[in-house]
């Protein structure tokens, strides 16, 4: 099908071969011991247009867990069935300037989460959604938004994170101590551990961005699966508070909203145009995809994706 974007072969692999200069410098998340086992060189990206192209070049078919990507899932799904101020009461929207992992902010100085895009906005967004959904339902959610039936739960890397998880449930309970969650914490913790926990394909990120792109509509049923208001939300703090500590400058150079997780995901949106999903599991050290950057950065300026 005819598209503006003259996606070539040859620009995927200079995107990928421009990425896989940058693996060297990063390395695979140790701090869940499951993920340390990926291979640091698997390297894949995705583009799926409005016009129904599909562009695949490198590891697009390796199966790896969703981790903080699926913050925009749940995010999407408690805006649309919480409603905007139950969800923004309890969590902001500002960029925190620290690392996914910090609560230095959230005791000091605050009284919510800075941003649901960091595990303590999660962890409060999984409590909301703790009281309406199982997490069978959530995560037919992701399937659903994904356009990817073959998500499963990886329970492997489930266990492996619960069993070295001290951080985020010391997180979970100065967020109970400051009365930000207000329902059963061990619970809310799991169900955001287990949302991570979704083993995902950089075509699952790529629908999934391009579902965003479209407004929260189904590229090829036409079905509104989110409201083109709450897509409008989760793709302004994608770009504000994606890439964490990362963001502004990830935001000027590439100009285009995007989520990592620390299994090597990023989703990217190209509003109204495309969804791109990459797979990469050396990370930088705020546990962004390393090669992520100048792969989208190298797009960005070749395609004239940039946001302005
Ligand atoms: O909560 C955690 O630490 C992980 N399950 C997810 C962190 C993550 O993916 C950070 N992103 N790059």
């Amino acid at each position: 099908m005819t598209s503006k974007y003259n996606i070539t072969n040859d620009i995927l692999k200079t995107a990928l071969e421009t990425g896989s200069k940058a693996i060297p410098h990063g390395n695979v998340a140790t701090y869940i011991p499951e993920l340390a086992k990926a291979d640091k060189n698997k390297l894949g990206i995705c583009i799926f247009d409005k016009d129904g192209n599909k562009h695949f070049y490198g590891d697009c078919k390796e199966r790896f867990t969703i981790q903080s990507i699926s913050k925009v899932i749940s995010l999407a799904l408690a805006l649309e069935t919480c409603g905007f101020d139950k969800v923004f009461d309890k969590v902001g929207v500002e960029p925190s300037g620290e690392a996914f992992n910090s609560l230095i902010e959230l005791d000091l100085n605050s009284n919510r989460p800075f941003n649901p895009m960091i595990n303590s906005g999660a962890i409060t967004i999984s409590s909301l959604l703790l009281h309406k959904f199982s997490f069978l339902e959530m995560s037919d959610f992701a399937r659903e938004i994904c356009l990817d039936h073959d998500i499963e739960f990886n329970s492997v890397v489930y266990k492996s994170e619960m069993s070295h998880v001290s951080r985020n449930r010391a997180i979970a309970y100065l967020l109970e101590s400051k009365g930000i969650i207000d329902t059963n914490v061990e619970a809310s913790l799991e169900l955001y551990t287990k949302m991570c926990s979704l083993d995902v394909t950089a075509e699952s990120l790529a629908n999934l961005g391009l579902v965003l792109a479209l407004g929260g509509k189904n590229p090829t049923t036409g079905r509104q699966i989110i409201s083109p208001k709450v897509a409008q939300i989760v793709k302004t703090i994608m770009l504000t508070c994606g890439m964490y500590d990362g963001s502004g400058e990830f935001a000027v150079h590439v100009g285009i909203p995007t989520k990592s997780g620390v299994g090597g995901g990023l989703l990217s949106v190209v509003d109204k145009e495309m969804g791109i999903g990459i797979y990469g599991p050396s990370l930088d050290e705020k546990g962004n995809c390393i090669a992520g950057r100048p792969m989208l950065e190298y797009l960005s300026n070749q395609l004239n994706l940039h946001i302005f």
